[in-house]
């Protein structure tokens, strides 16, 4: 039976539906938000192919067997950067929507226009389509020659109107497009003011539908908020193929692009990029960028290996332990997380009988990289007892493992490229957690491997 026309009322902010009007929005809160639906939206299939058969006023679908869908079209195509593509899993999905989120100045817009100015002057010649709701023509072409060439298959459009955008792209037909940023645009389909939840919606949802139906890649650039997510109902990141962000500290030149969902890929793995002056450029041994400029015999300073999906990438951990002058002793951790510092050190202070309890404490893991990761946790304890005590570990070594509540050195993934990774960079001695010395086999290997049971046996290397 056909559905009769029905009146909807919808939050003109957050687009939460409701078959009646009310005050507040019982999903965002905002009062007075609700209005009625103009009428129920065409249903549009997403895949290209028209499924629905209509036979005697009935209504059917067609399903396919997965042999039978052609994916003549469904390549992968590479960004020129190769840590773009790792992070895409390859490289970019024709038809995809990748969103790409990231404070205001990091870098979005910089990074966006070089992956265009690469594919665009790729040999299989690919058309581009920059548009740009935020800046003018001029203000493009002051970046583009800061970074460089851009060849005349990268087109450049200013404009904000969804509508005339998706049909410039029907005639155009480019093969990537890019939207800089989404909260610049504007639907006719919502009422409200750019950026608002309601017309990010509706034009992420415009152009998720250019994408599938054109078979046109898009790139959405979204600002983010003091939360630190993408401006605009969380219902984009569901509604999108891809989430990246593009995240660093101001001050430090490094840039993390880091992947976050991915349909077409894993997103564990991360993309090393450094502002330069002219514009970002690939850090491809990220290992030994970050290790640049470290103290030799530094006290309290201790180097570790962590995994960033696939990739192993050495990090310096600093800690500084003096006596503390009031009650409450301060403790800060940056880069890493502030409570699990806190509870290594409770950790500390019973399995190891250090009394850290009268003491200030302050974790740092240098070169502005986050780290997270619990093989952390082995080299946050021993700098801090190594500041502690005003000792240091032998020269040129590495340590990593996990720390469990009765100071066990508890066993992590990616022993070998963890420890091939220190081989790489001429260190000497790994400090590991025993269970894993079997998968280490230690025999064939120059560099020295020391396995500890718990951080009281770790604690005494320290000389
Ligand atoms: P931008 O891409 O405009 O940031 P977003 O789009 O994320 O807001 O980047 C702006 C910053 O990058 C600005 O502070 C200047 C700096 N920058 C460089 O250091 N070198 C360059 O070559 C370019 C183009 C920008
Ligand atoms: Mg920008």
């Amino acid at each position: 039976m056909a559905r009769s026309a029905q009146t909807l009322y919808f939050c003109s902010e957050c687009g939460h539906e409701s078959s009646k009007w009310m005050g507040q929005c019982p999903a965002c809160k905002e009062w007075n938000t609700f209005t009625q639906a103009p009428s129920i939206p065409k249903k549009r299939g997403i895949g290209g192919a028209p499924q629905r058969q209509s036979t005697g006023g009935e209504k059917r679908c067609v399903p396919v067997s997965v042999s039978e869908i052609d994916t003549a079209d469904g390549e992968r195509f590479s960004t020129g950067f190769s840590e773009f593509n790792r992070v895409l899993g390859g490289g970019i999905v024709r038809g995809s929507l990748i969103l790409m989120g990231g404070d205001p100045g990091i870098g979005k817009s910089t990074l966006i226009l070089q992956v265009c100015a690469s594919i665009a002057s790729d040999s299989k010649s690919k058309n581009v389509l920059y548009i740009s709701g935020e800046e003018s023509l001029k203000q493009i072409k002051l970046r583009a020659d800061r970074i460089g060439k851009c060849p005349d298959s990268l087109k450049i459009l200013c404009e904000t109107d969804i509508d005339t955008i998706m049909d410039t792209v029907i005639s155009l037909k480019p093969d990537i497009i890019v939207i800089d940023s989404i909260q610049t645009m504007y639907s006719s389909g919502a009422d409200s003011a750019p950026g608002s939840p309601a017309q990010v919606r509706e034009c992420t949802m415009a152009l998720m539908r250019l994408a599938k139906e054109e078979s046109v890649s898009v790139i959405v650039i979204g600002h983010v908020t003091k939360e630190g997510v993408v401006a605009g109902p969380r219902l984009l990141e569901h509604m999108v193929d891809t989430v990246l962000y593009l995240e660093g500290e101001k001050n430090a030149s490094y840039r993390i692009l880091r992947g976050v969902k991915n349909r077409f890929g894993a997103t564990n793995e991360i993309g090393v990029f450094e502002m330069s002056g002219g514009g970002l450029a690939q850090v491809l041994n990220p290992s030994a960028h970050l290790l640049n400029g470290r103290a030799e015999d530094a006290k309290g300073s201790v180097i570790t290996c962590l995994m960033e999906g696939t990739r192993p990438i050495m990090m310096e951990v600093q800690a500084l332990v003096t006596r503390s002058d009031f009650g409450i002793p301060r403790r800060t951790a940056s880069g890493t997380d502030y409570n699990r510092v806190n509870l290594l050190m409770a950790v500390m202070e019973k399995r190891s009988g250090l009394r850290l309890s009268g003491f200030d404490a302050y974790v740092n893991i240098a070169g502005g990289m986050k780290a997270v990761e619990p093989a952390i946790d082995l080299a946050i304890v021993m700098a801090l007892a190594g500041s502690y005590k005003n000792k240091e570990l032998p020269a040129a070594t590495v340590c990593f493992g996990e720390v469990g509540l009765s100071g066990e050195v508890r066993g992590v993934t990616g022993i070998k490229e963890r420890i091939s990774e220190a081989e790489k960079l001429n260190f000497e001695a790994c400090i590991i957690p025993e269970v894993c010395l079997k998968e280490a086999d230690i025999n064939n290997k120059k560099i020295k491997i020391i396995g500890v049971k718990n951080i009281k046996e770790a604690i005494d290397m320290l000389g």
